[in-house]
């Protein structure tokens, strides 16, 4: 059993309510260790310094889990910094110990305890083994961050003076909730310099990075003892120039300082911002890049590329990037500004594909899988958000079925049975709690009778989908229990093929995904072979998860309804399948049209408006220079980047052969369009990068495709196949 067990939970003796806490140990050591190990976790988030130096290179641990199910520990091999005096300092701030949505109070711990837990290990060459553990002997003292706040920020005063810690209370609490490690330890990966200084009209300091991000800004200040400077952090200007937060909702997102007269370098450690913009107030600013802007995420190494002849195209890839960047923070967050950044299941399920191509992902998803198993509900059913503390009784579909759209798209990517088998019972259960909720008649209710529809649920429905009147509601207009019913079949059918994988026994769910089948035929498939429910998403699901084999029905339909418009129509739900329907049912130039289309709604009309980000809402900001509703308008939500998949598969063409996983067999069927001259990018997997390139020159259209070593490729371009060989190829038409 790791070390950390025999060590005890530590809190204050008293704590001020929203002050971070140091808890401190002195010890003499006998010169030299052979090596010294820490182990450490908190109640809250920490920062740990030995003899002044810093332990880790990752923040804001342990991170975030179900914290009354698991806190992760890190361990650290600090060998380095012994010497024989020592002292251990260990920062604890609140994070997202007791956040919004989420609480851990119980007899033993109220709402506001913060606590450490530790184990130092010293071990000799001489066989010597010393231990140290945290218990009575540590003290406790408040330190400098007088406040802090996951949403607000944190207030620095350099005035006060740190008094002797008193000795910390070991209490109680459970050991039994600690686990390893398990996520992509969240890192400081880049710095950015403030670009722009602005004055705005009501007379704000504003410093732009040109950038959307979430990190923290790093800075120096000076002011005469008792100065006080305020930082806001915010992610638009209004279209007069000046700050706007109110999207921020009731996340106030600021840095206070209370200056003491001497130069300090400032820097958050307990919190997270979602900004492009920051307002200073209190501190003369002569040039932006007095302050710098620290980006931070999971670790996750960069495996995705993608460019082309179009800049806006261009642009808009890097958004989804950046999206992706500012929502992986050991758990994939819908947004990292407004009082919310939670785990939403269903952002998480129409991302997860084309975030498995921009980065390696497995290590980051495997660890909130693990969230997603202990948050089941014992039905089955799968919580709107994960972690969380309320007791929504979840269960909408393509938020919960991220439980078998995850574990299945990571399994492609990465080729990793493991995953699956763990990930298993979870896929399982939830099939199962639909097919409970199916077979509960509820006549009486107005709900269908059919053993086989997932009908009278709750759902998010198709999430701000513009095909109601009103632009700003939020549930679109496709019938839910559609949704609920094609999800149903989709998730029964990838936990089919998970089955196969593990060699599992599924002709229930075999069964099971040809009466649902059969039933959504029957109930939504008008005589005319056409979806009842005329919306884009209606026909994009029907078509995508296959339930209906006539195919030229629907897509005819979904051609009109596209054509129609003019544009796109659909929300979370229909986005993410849009693009790859249409290709698939041959109409590649819609499909193009719609990525290309720069006006609004379309995933380049925010590129026009200057976005570095994906934007929550097609209409977050209108062609007017107003908002949407304030409610719901985040400046950083990835769910539309899911388009980026399809530029990797489709106009990149890279492709894994039907039945193939971990990416051992590609089949490269670019699909190219004269709007752009050239397309070209790639995907890094564990055989190397996989790459493609298509440009139009006087001889035609060129391809080149980069095959890695073991893997087997072929080419599929214009009805004709290409065997391809490992390193370049190169084919003219
Ligand atoms: C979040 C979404 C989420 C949704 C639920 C919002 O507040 O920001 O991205 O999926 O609620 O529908």
């Amino acid at each position: 059993m790791d070390n950390i067990f025999s060590a005890s939970w530590i809190k204050p003796a008293r704590q001020r309510k929203d002050t971070a806490i140091d808890f401190t140990k002195h010890f003499e050591a006998r010169p030299f260790p052979k090596k010294a190990e820490l182990q450490i976790s908190c109640l809250g988030v920490y920062n740990c310094f030995i003899n002044g130096k810093n332990v880790t290179s990752s923040v804001l641990n342990p991170g975030w889990t179900d914290y009354n199910n698991r806190i992760q520990y890190q361990t650290y091999d600090v060998t380095e910094l012994i010497e024989k005096e020592n002292t251990v300092k260990v920062g604890v701030g609140i994070g997202w110990r007791f956040h919004k949505w989420y609480d851990l109070s119980s007899k033993i711990i109220s709402h506001g305890t913060l606590a450490l837990i530790a184990s130092l290990k010293l071990t000799y060459e001489d066989g010597e083994e010393i231990n140290i553990y945290t218990d009575g002997s540590w003290k406790a003292s408040e330190n400098n961050v007088r406040y802090n706040n996951m949403y607000n920020g944190e207030t620095v005063d350099f005035t006060f003076r740190e008094k002797e810690g008193t000795p910390a209370r070991v209490i109680p609490y459970t050991k039994d909730t600690l686990i390893p490690h398990e996520g992509a330890p969240i890192t400081e990966n880049e710095v950015i310099r403030g670009k722009k200084l602005i004055k705005t009209p009501e007379g704000d300091t504003v410093i732009d990075f040109c950038q959307e991000l979430t990190g923290y800004p790093v800075f120096y200040v000076k002011g005469k003892k008792g100065d006080k400077i305020k930082l806001r952090h915010f992610e638009m200007l209004t279209k007069d120039g000046n700050v706007y937060t109110e999207n921020l909702r009731s996340a106030k997102q600021e840095i206070n300082v209370i200056c003491d007269g001497k130069v300090h370098f400032v820097k958050p450690l307990y919190t997270f911002y979602g900004f492009r913009y920051i307002a200073v107030e209190g501190m003369e600013i002569t040039s932006p890049d007095e302050i710098c802007a620290v980006v931070v995420h999971s670790e996750m190494k960069r495996t995705g590329h993608f460019n082309c002849s179009d800049d806006t195209i261009n642009q808009l890839y890097n958004n989804i990037i950046w999206g992706q960047k500012g929502n992986f923070l050991d758990v994939p967050t819908d947004c990292p500004q407004r009082d919310e950044r939670l785990g939403w299941t269903g952002d998480a399920q129409v991302f997860c594909k084309v975030a498995s191509y921009n980065f390696n992902v497995e290590q980051f998803f495997r660890k909130w899988l693990g969230d997603l198993r202990v948050m089941q509900k014992n039905s089955g059913s799968i919580p709107s958000f994960v972690p969380t503390k309320s007791d929504d009784h979840g269960g909408s579909s393509a938020w919960a079925d991220v439980v078998t759209v995850l574990p299945w798209q990571m399994y492609l990517t990465y080729g990793n049975r493991e995953i699956l088998e763990e990930n298993y019972l979870l896929m399982k259960k939830w099939v199962d709690f639909m097919r409970s909720w199916a077979l509960k008649k509820k006549p009486d209710e107005g709900v269908s009778t059919d053993p086989y529809l997932f009908e009278g649920h709750w759902h998010f429905g198709d999430w701000l989908a513009l095909d109601l009147p009103d632009k700003e509601a939020v549930g679109g207009a496709t019938d839910k229990d559609i949704i609920g019913s094609a999800f149903f079949y989709y998730s029964a059918c990838l936990l089919i093929k998970a089955s196969q994988v593990l060699g599992k026994d599924c002709k229930y769910y075999k069964n099971l995904a040809k009466n649902i089948k059969k039933s959504f035929i029957r109930k939504y498939i008008d005589a005319n072979g056409r979806m009842i429910c005329n919306t884009q998403t209606a026909a994009v699901l029907a078509l995508h998860f296959g339930l209906y084999d006539k195919k030229e029905p629907l897509a005819q339909q979904l051609t009109e309804l596209v054509n129609s418009a003019g544009h796109l129509t659909t929300g979370f739900v229909g986005t993410p399948y849009l693009l790859h329907v249409l290709s698939d049912i041959g109409e590649s130039g819609l499909s193009y049209k719609l990525l290309t289309r720069k006006e609004f709604p379309s995933w380049c009309y925010p590129v026009t408006q200057g976005a570095t980000t994906m934007w929550e809402r097609w209409n977050g900001y209108k062609p007017d220079g107003t908002f949407a509703t304030p409610e719901m308008n985040s400046f950083n939500h990835y769910a539309y980047g899911a388009v980026g998949d399809w530029m990797y598969e489709n106009m990149l063409g890279i492709k894994q052969k039907e039945g193939s996983a971990g990416f051992t067999d590609i089949v490269f069927s670019p699909e190219t369009d004269r709007y752009f001259s050239f397309a070209e990018g790639s995907i890094e997997n564990r055989f190397g990068k996989v790459y493609s390139r298509w440009e139009f020159t006087e001889n035609g259209c060129e391809y080149t495709f980069k095959v890695p070593e073991n893997t087997n490729a072929e080419a599929r371009i214009n009805g004709k196949t290409y065997k391809l060989n490992t390193g370049i190829n190169k084919i003219v038409l």
